[in-house]
């Protein structure tokens, strides 16, 4: 079959894979192909177990694979055979050198800009579609015009705003697809040929349109601004438990203002995720390297309430268990950062399972969809670990379960019947507020929810 456009994603990874899965799905005449220099990766994403757990992904892969979505490591070959890139390789925070700890890693990004360059025969339009720090496209550009004069490069900045877990139906209706170019005439036409991609299943209006550098910039401002809200209402649920207020009361009455709406009002253990921290770590990094402290300090502070959340969560345990948690059971239920995801990226309970071994508790960890990522993260951790899918067996004898991922199958578990299993007094810490807390104490629990009055006996 002759293909009207060809496509090539490089990075096949929870943003990369699935938006490339989308385009694939709704542009059956484009031929879509997803590379990646990881080949057991790429072996998954062709096999009937595909290596992130995302709903509704799977049959969207059945229907596209092999008619014009396609999985490949050779990475040289398919850069050379499609005109239209996007770069979704990660860019996680550098862990060396200047602007450890804060500023973006480029190195695979690095490495793909001058593979592309070393493997083009014909121009191509690059697309970014990774969170990079801004300017980023400039540094591509300069990489890319460093060689051949007869081949051009234009870049363009793509912004990916889908959720893990949500991935399939915020690719399909996003609120909004940003595309940011350069303004001259090739940038314009570069753009152009992506804003006719997207319209092939969204209309016009929800492509929003910009320079290059505002669209960089918009993604980790989108991301600072969502992380903020999180840590706002976190930081509002230490005072309620100190002030006998409801969270829950209080994130509805503040919310149903229509001026601040009722989403990402959730009070929890924290964000996690590969984006929240790093996108506003990166954003710091920026202010700072631009000589803007107090901007810098203003949004640290979102990371900053970030991690005493989880502390105070972790001092609220010790403290209700009667100051030792030493040789006591403890059963972490939820692994992944958020519900409906296998990731556990930043994940809350990776920080939380460390202090809890760290007070010598006996740690067993359930999740439906996390447990091989659980493993991976605390494989260098000393004490005693045990990995339970199935959450009856996994409280079974232990001295307090603490819910630590939204799951709506957490919602719905038999407690009275795990309340039995479990050695007496019994404790419920919901770090995610999705368990009924009068029935659990009603069934025996000692409760401590966030930012709610704890149910106890003592
Ligand atoms: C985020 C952005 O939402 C998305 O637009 C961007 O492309 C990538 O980063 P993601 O990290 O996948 O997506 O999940 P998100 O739903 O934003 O949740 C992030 C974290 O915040 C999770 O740990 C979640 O549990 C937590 N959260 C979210 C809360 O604690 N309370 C809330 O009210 C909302
Ligand atoms: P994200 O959440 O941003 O998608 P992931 O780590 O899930 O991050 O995915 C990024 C993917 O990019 C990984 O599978 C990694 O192997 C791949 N990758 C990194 N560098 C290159 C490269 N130079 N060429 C092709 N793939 C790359």
């Amino acid at each position: 079959m002759k293909f009207k456009k060809k496509i090539l994603g490089i990075g096949a990874g929870y943003v990369g894979a699935p938006s490339m899965v989308m385009i694939a799905s709704k542009c059956p005449d484009y031929k879509v192909t997803v590379v990646d220099i990881n080949p057991e990766r790429i072996a998954a994403w062709n096999s009937d177990r595909l290596p992130v757990y995302e709903p509704g992904l799977d049959a969207i892969v059945r229907k596209t694979r092999g008619r014009n979505l396609f999985f490949s490591t050779d990475v040289e070959a398919q850069i050379q055979e499609n005109d239209i890139i996007f770069v979704c390789v990660n860019t996680p925070t550098k862990t060396f050198g200047a602007g450890a700890g804060m500023a973006a890693d480029l190195q695979y990004w690095e490495k793909t800009a001058r593979q592309i360059l070393e493997n083009s025969k014909t121009s191509k339009i690059v697309i970014e579609k990774s969170t990079l720090p801004i300017k980023t496209a400039q540094a591509m550009e300069r990489i890319l015009s460093s060689g051949k004069k007869n081949v051009t490069f234009d870049v363009l900045s793509n912004p990916e705003f889908m959720a893990e877990g949500t991935a399939v139906n915020d690719l399909e209706n996003p609120d909004r697809v940003l595309i940011g170019s350069r303004e001259t005439k090739s940038g314009l036409a570069a753009r152009a040929a992506l804003v006719e991609i997207y319209t092939r299943w969204l209309p016009r209006e929800k492509i929003i349109t910009s320079n290059i550098w505002s669209a960089e910039l918009s993604k980790l401002v989108a991301n600072a601004f969502l992380a903020q809200r999180v840590s706002s209402i976190n930081s509002i649920s230490a005072l309620c438990e100190k002030a006998d207020a409801d969270i829950s009361e209080v994130a509805h009455a503040v919310g149903t203002d229509s001026r601040i709406g009722a989403k990402f009002l959730k009070a929890g253990i924290g964000f996690g995720g590969s984006c929240f921290k790093k996108d506003i770590l990166n954003l710091v990094y920026l202010c700072r390297f631009y000589g803007l402290p107090e901007v810098a300090a203003y949004w640290e502070s979102v990371v900053r309430i970030n991690e005493y959340q989880q502390d105070r969560f972790i001092a609220n345990i010790l403290r209700s268990m009667f100051n030792t948690l030493a040789g006591k059971k403890i059963c972490v239920l939820g692994f992944a950062f958020k519900a409906d995801t296998g990731d556990t990226r930043e994940s809350p309970a990776i920080h939380i399972t460390r202090k809890l071994l760290a007070e010598h508790a006996e740690v067993v960890i359930s999740d439906p969809q996390a447990l091989a990522n659980a493993a991976a993260d605390l494989a260098h951790e000393k004490g005693k670990i045990s990995y339970v899918e199935d959450p009856y067996r996994a409280a079974a004898g232990c001295h307090a379960l603490a819910v630590m991922t939204d799951w709506e199958a957490y919602r719905k578990l038999d407690y009275r019947k795990i309340y039995k299993s479990m050695v007496k007094p019994a404790f419920l810490f919901d770090g995610r507020n999705i368990v009924d807390h009068r029935k659990c104490f009603e069934i025996g629990f000692n409760v401590f929810p966030i930012g709610k009055p704890a149910l106890t006996r003592f």
